[in-house]
Protein backbone atom coordinates (compact mmCIF):
# COMPACT_ATOMS: atom_id res chain seq x y z
CA UNK A 1 0.00 0.00 0.00
CA UNK A 2 1.29 3.53 -1.00
CA UNK A 3 1.93 5.68 2.04
CA UNK A 4 -1.20 8.12 3.08
CA UNK A 5 -1.07 11.39 3.09
CA UNK A 6 -4.00 12.02 5.09
CA UNK A 7 -4.34 14.98 7.00
CA UNK A 8 -1.44 16.69 5.45
CA UNK A 9 -1.66 19.93 3.34
CA UNK A 10 0.65 20.02 0.30
CA UNK A 11 0.86 23.42 -1.60
CA UNK A 12 1.91 22.95 -5.38
CA UNK A 13 3.00 25.72 -7.55
CA UNK A 14 2.14 25.62 -11.30
CA UNK A 15 -0.50 23.17 -10.16
CA UNK A 16 -2.68 23.79 -12.75
CA UNK A 17 -1.92 22.13 -15.74
CA UNK A 18 1.07 19.80 -16.64
CA UNK A 19 3.45 18.40 -14.17
CA UNK A 20 2.32 20.14 -11.50
CA UNK A 21 -1.21 18.82 -12.01
CA UNK A 22 -0.33 15.63 -12.39
CA UNK A 23 1.27 15.94 -8.48
CA UNK A 24 -1.99 17.55 -7.19
CA UNK A 25 -3.76 15.01 -8.57
CA UNK A 26 -1.60 12.18 -6.93
CA UNK A 27 -1.27 13.54 -3.69
CA UNK A 28 -4.53 14.65 -3.71
CA UNK A 29 -5.21 10.75 -4.46
CA UNK A 30 -3.09 9.88 -1.53
CA UNK A 31 -5.27 11.94 0.98
CA UNK A 32 -3.39 15.34 0.93
CA UNK A 33 -5.44 18.58 1.43
CA UNK A 34 -3.84 20.47 -2.08
CA UNK A 35 -3.59 23.93 -2.58
CA UNK A 36 -2.68 25.14 -5.80
CA UNK A 37 -0.79 28.91 -6.40
CA UNK A 38 -0.32 29.49 -9.98
CA UNK A 39 -0.11 33.03 -11.84
CA UNK A 40 -4.57 32.37 -12.88
CA UNK A 41 -7.00 30.03 -11.26
CA UNK A 42 -9.81 30.47 -13.09
CA UNK A 43 -10.81 27.65 -15.14
CA UNK A 44 -10.34 24.86 -13.07
CA UNK A 45 -12.37 21.94 -14.07
CA UNK A 46 -13.40 20.20 -11.25
CA UNK A 47 -14.54 16.54 -13.60
CA UNK A 48 -11.98 16.65 -15.81
CA UNK A 49 -9.11 17.13 -13.25
CA UNK A 50 -10.89 14.81 -10.75
CA UNK A 51 -10.61 16.43 -7.71
CA UNK A 52 -11.08 19.84 -6.01
CA UNK A 53 -8.29 21.40 -4.27
CA UNK A 54 -8.83 23.11 -0.86
CA UNK A 55 -7.46 26.36 -1.98
CA UNK A 56 -6.42 27.66 -5.52
CA UNK A 57 -4.44 30.87 -4.97
CA UNK A 58 -3.39 33.41 -8.35
CA UNK A 59 0.22 33.74 -7.11
CA UNK A 60 3.33 34.97 -8.92
CA UNK A 61 6.16 32.85 -7.14
CA UNK A 62 8.95 35.25 -9.03
CA UNK A 63 7.49 38.39 -6.58
CA UNK A 64 8.57 37.23 -3.09
CA UNK A 65 5.51 39.55 -2.19
CA UNK A 66 3.48 37.51 -3.47
CA UNK A 67 4.69 34.11 -2.33
CA UNK A 68 4.62 35.63 1.39
CA UNK A 69 0.84 36.73 1.22
CA UNK A 70 -0.51 33.81 -0.35
CA UNK A 71 0.94 31.52 2.68
CA UNK A 72 -0.21 33.64 5.13
CA UNK A 73 -3.38 33.09 3.74
CA UNK A 74 -2.69 29.27 3.62
CA UNK A 75 -1.99 29.27 7.17
CA UNK A 76 -5.13 31.45 8.35
CA UNK A 77 -7.34 29.28 6.09
CA UNK A 78 -5.47 25.83 6.84
CA UNK A 79 -3.45 26.31 9.77
CA UNK A 80 -0.52 24.71 8.95
CA UNK A 81 1.78 23.19 5.60
CA UNK A 82 3.66 19.76 5.64
CA UNK A 83 4.47 19.59 1.91
CA UNK A 84 5.71 22.34 -0.57
CA UNK A 85 6.19 21.29 -4.04
CA UNK A 86 8.05 23.70 -6.25
CA UNK A 87 7.30 22.92 -9.33
CA UNK A 88 6.18 26.35 -11.57
CA UNK A 89 8.70 26.93 -14.46
CA UNK A 90 9.16 28.35 -17.78
CA UNK A 91 11.19 26.85 -20.27
CA UNK A 92 12.34 30.28 -22.15
CA UNK A 93 14.29 30.40 -25.27
CA UNK A 94 15.80 28.08 -27.45
CA UNK A 95 19.18 30.30 -28.65
CA UNK A 96 22.81 30.11 -28.72
CA UNK A 97 23.20 32.24 -25.41
CA UNK A 98 25.16 35.18 -27.19
CA UNK A 99 21.43 35.97 -28.28
CA UNK A 100 19.81 35.31 -25.57
CA UNK A 101 18.30 38.45 -24.32
CA UNK A 102 19.51 39.76 -20.72
CA UNK A 103 15.44 40.34 -20.21
CA UNK A 104 15.29 36.98 -21.05
CA UNK A 105 17.72 35.55 -19.14
CA UNK A 106 16.48 37.26 -15.92
CA UNK A 107 13.05 36.30 -16.34
CA UNK A 108 14.03 32.89 -16.45
CA UNK A 109 16.30 32.75 -14.17
CA UNK A 110 13.74 34.64 -11.73
CA UNK A 111 10.47 32.43 -12.89
CA UNK A 112 12.73 28.95 -12.38
CA UNK A 113 14.97 29.77 -9.61
CA UNK A 114 14.67 32.97 -7.37
CA UNK A 115 11.04 31.24 -7.31
CA UNK A 116 12.19 28.25 -5.62
CA UNK A 117 14.45 30.67 -2.91
CA UNK A 118 11.18 32.94 -2.04
CA UNK A 119 8.99 30.01 -1.63
CA UNK A 120 11.41 28.16 0.41
CA UNK A 121 12.45 31.35 2.56
CA UNK A 122 8.79 31.65 3.07
CA UNK A 123 7.24 28.03 4.19
CA UNK A 124 10.53 27.07 5.87
CA UNK A 125 10.54 28.69 9.19
CA UNK A 126 6.63 27.18 9.60
CA UNK A 127 8.00 23.93 8.66
CA UNK A 128 10.59 24.42 11.40
CA UNK A 129 8.62 25.18 14.29
CA UNK A 130 6.83 22.13 13.50
CA UNK A 131 9.45 19.87 13.37
CA UNK A 132 8.05 19.06 10.06
CA UNK A 133 8.33 19.25 6.14
CA UNK A 134 9.21 17.97 2.84
CA UNK A 135 9.80 20.45 0.09
CA UNK A 136 9.91 18.89 -3.40
CA UNK A 137 12.07 21.34 -5.97
CA UNK A 138 11.38 19.97 -9.34
CA UNK A 139 14.72 20.81 -11.35
CA UNK A 140 15.76 19.12 -14.96
CA UNK A 141 18.16 16.78 -16.26
CA UNK A 142 19.24 20.27 -18.18
CA UNK A 143 20.53 21.26 -14.73
CA UNK A 144 22.96 18.51 -14.31
CA UNK A 145 23.76 17.78 -17.60
CA UNK A 146 23.77 21.90 -19.46
CA UNK A 147 21.40 21.75 -22.67
CA UNK A 148 22.48 23.35 -25.80
CA UNK A 149 20.28 26.55 -26.29
CA UNK A 150 18.60 26.09 -23.29
CA UNK A 151 21.53 27.99 -21.28
CA UNK A 152 19.18 30.01 -19.06
CA UNK A 153 17.29 27.55 -17.91
CA UNK A 154 20.14 24.78 -17.68
CA UNK A 155 21.67 27.16 -15.51
CA UNK A 156 18.92 27.84 -13.09
CA UNK A 157 17.98 24.35 -12.72
CA UNK A 158 21.77 23.44 -11.66
CA UNK A 159 20.83 26.63 -9.13
CA UNK A 160 17.84 24.62 -8.36
CA UNK A 161 19.84 21.52 -7.38
CA UNK A 162 22.92 23.53 -5.38
CA UNK A 163 20.07 25.41 -3.21
CA UNK A 164 18.08 22.07 -2.58
CA UNK A 165 21.29 20.40 -1.41
CA UNK A 166 22.74 23.48 0.66
CA UNK A 167 19.55 24.03 2.73
CA UNK A 168 19.10 20.24 2.94
CA UNK A 169 22.45 20.48 4.82
CA UNK A 170 21.35 23.48 7.14
CA UNK A 171 17.64 22.16 7.75
CA UNK A 172 18.98 17.75 8.41
CA UNK A 173 18.25 18.04 12.14
CA UNK A 174 14.86 19.84 11.99
CA UNK A 175 12.74 17.60 10.55
CA UNK A 176 12.60 19.50 7.42
CA UNK A 177 13.75 17.53 3.99
CA UNK A 178 14.42 18.79 0.70
CA UNK A 179 14.88 17.05 -1.86
CA UNK A 180 14.73 17.90 -5.67
CA UNK A 181 13.73 15.54 -8.99
CA UNK A 182 15.72 15.88 -12.44
CA UNK A 183 12.83 14.75 -14.79
CA UNK A 184 14.13 14.41 -18.77
CA UNK A 185 11.18 15.31 -21.12
CA UNK A 186 7.96 15.10 -20.89
CA UNK A 187 4.78 16.01 -23.28
CA UNK A 188 3.43 18.83 -21.73
CA UNK A 189 2.54 22.14 -22.94
CA UNK A 190 5.62 23.64 -22.19
CA UNK A 191 6.60 21.78 -25.47
CA UNK A 192 4.91 24.35 -27.44
CA UNK A 193 7.55 26.70 -26.46
CA UNK A 194 9.83 24.14 -27.95
CA UNK A 195 11.48 23.67 -31.69
CA UNK A 196 11.53 20.39 -33.50
CA UNK A 197 14.69 19.78 -33.48
CA UNK A 198 15.11 20.55 -29.78
CA UNK A 199 12.63 17.75 -29.07
CA UNK A 200 14.06 15.31 -31.36
CA UNK A 201 17.42 15.83 -29.66
CA UNK A 202 15.85 15.09 -26.23
CA UNK A 203 14.08 12.13 -27.31
CA UNK A 204 17.38 10.75 -29.01
CA UNK A 205 19.31 10.84 -25.53
CA UNK A 206 17.03 8.57 -23.71
CA UNK A 207 18.08 5.06 -23.74
CA UNK A 208 14.01 3.91 -23.22
CA UNK A 209 13.56 5.77 -26.15
CA UNK A 210 10.61 7.51 -25.22
CA UNK A 211 9.41 10.66 -23.31
CA UNK A 212 8.47 10.39 -19.92
CA UNK A 213 5.27 10.23 -18.46
CA UNK A 214 3.82 12.77 -15.96
CA UNK A 215 2.33 10.69 -13.91
CA UNK A 216 6.00 8.80 -13.80
CA UNK A 217 7.00 11.89 -12.07
CA UNK A 218 3.98 12.34 -9.59
CA UNK A 219 4.53 9.04 -8.01
CA UNK A 220 7.99 9.80 -7.56
CA UNK A 221 7.25 13.41 -5.52
CA UNK A 222 4.21 11.36 -3.90
CA UNK A 223 6.71 9.37 -1.87
CA UNK A 224 9.32 11.95 -1.65
CA UNK A 225 6.88 14.30 -0.04
CA UNK A 226 5.60 11.59 2.66
CA UNK A 227 6.96 10.46 5.71
CA UNK A 228 8.53 7.39 4.08
CA UNK A 229 11.16 9.80 2.57
CA UNK A 230 13.21 10.06 6.24
CA UNK A 231 17.09 9.76 5.46
CA UNK A 232 16.84 11.40 2.18
CA UNK A 233 17.64 14.93 2.04
CA UNK A 234 19.41 17.19 -0.88
CA UNK A 235 19.30 14.22 -3.22
CA UNK A 236 17.99 14.97 -6.98
CA UNK A 237 15.97 11.47 -7.95
CA UNK A 238 16.38 11.46 -11.69
CA UNK A 239 13.82 10.76 -13.65
CA UNK A 240 15.83 9.92 -17.13
CA UNK A 241 14.79 6.91 -19.20
CA UNK A 242 18.45 5.60 -18.36
CA UNK A 243 20.39 8.94 -19.47
CA UNK A 244 21.34 10.33 -15.97
CA UNK A 245 25.41 9.32 -15.86
CA UNK A 246 26.04 10.77 -12.79
N1 LIG B 1 8.02 19.35 -19.53
C1 LIG B 1 9.24 18.83 -19.41
O1 LIG B 1 9.71 18.10 -20.28
C2 LIG B 1 10.05 19.09 -18.18
C3 LIG B 1 11.23 18.36 -17.96
C4 LIG B 1 11.97 18.60 -16.82
C5 LIG B 1 11.55 19.55 -15.91
N2 LIG B 1 10.40 20.26 -16.15
C6 LIG B 1 9.99 21.25 -15.15
O2 LIG B 1 8.74 20.86 -14.61
C7 LIG B 1 8.02 22.03 -14.20
C8 LIG B 1 6.63 22.02 -14.81
O3 LIG B 1 6.75 22.02 -16.20
P1 LIG B 1 5.54 21.71 -17.18
O4 LIG B 1 6.12 21.02 -18.34
O5 LIG B 1 4.41 21.08 -16.44
O6 LIG B 1 5.17 23.21 -17.63
P2 LIG B 1 3.77 23.88 -18.01
O7 LIG B 1 4.12 25.09 -18.78
O8 LIG B 1 2.86 22.88 -18.60
O9 LIG B 1 3.20 24.30 -16.59
C9 LIG B 1 3.87 25.23 -15.79
C10 LIG B 1 2.87 25.88 -14.84
O10 LIG B 1 3.60 26.84 -14.06
C11 LIG B 1 2.85 28.06 -14.06
N3 LIG B 1 3.73 29.20 -13.88
C12 LIG B 1 4.63 29.71 -14.78
N4 LIG B 1 5.20 30.82 -14.26
C13 LIG B 1 4.68 31.01 -13.04
C14 LIG B 1 4.85 31.99 -12.02
N5 LIG B 1 5.69 33.02 -12.18
N6 LIG B 1 4.13 31.88 -10.89
C15 LIG B 1 3.26 30.87 -10.70
N7 LIG B 1 3.03 29.92 -11.62
C16 LIG B 1 3.74 29.99 -12.77
C17 LIG B 1 2.16 28.09 -15.42
O11 LIG B 1 1.05 28.98 -15.39
C18 LIG B 1 1.76 26.63 -15.58
O12 LIG B 1 0.51 26.33 -15.01
C19 LIG B 1 8.88 23.20 -14.60
O13 LIG B 1 9.65 23.63 -13.50
C20 LIG B 1 9.77 22.64 -15.69
O14 LIG B 1 10.97 23.34 -15.83
C21 LIG B 1 9.65 20.04 -17.26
Amino acid sequence: MSQSLQGQTAIVTGGMRGIGLAIAQRLNAAGAQVVIWDLAVDGWDSAANGFEPVLRQAVDVASLASVQGAFAQVLERLGQVEILVNNAGINGPVLPCWEYSPEAWDKVIAVDLNSVFYCCRTAIPHMRERGYGRIVNVASMAGKDGVQFISGYSAAKAGVIAFTKAAAKELAQDGVLLNCIAPAMVETPLMAEMTAEHIAASKAKIPMGRFLKAEEIANMVAWIAGPECSFTTGFVFDLSGGRATY
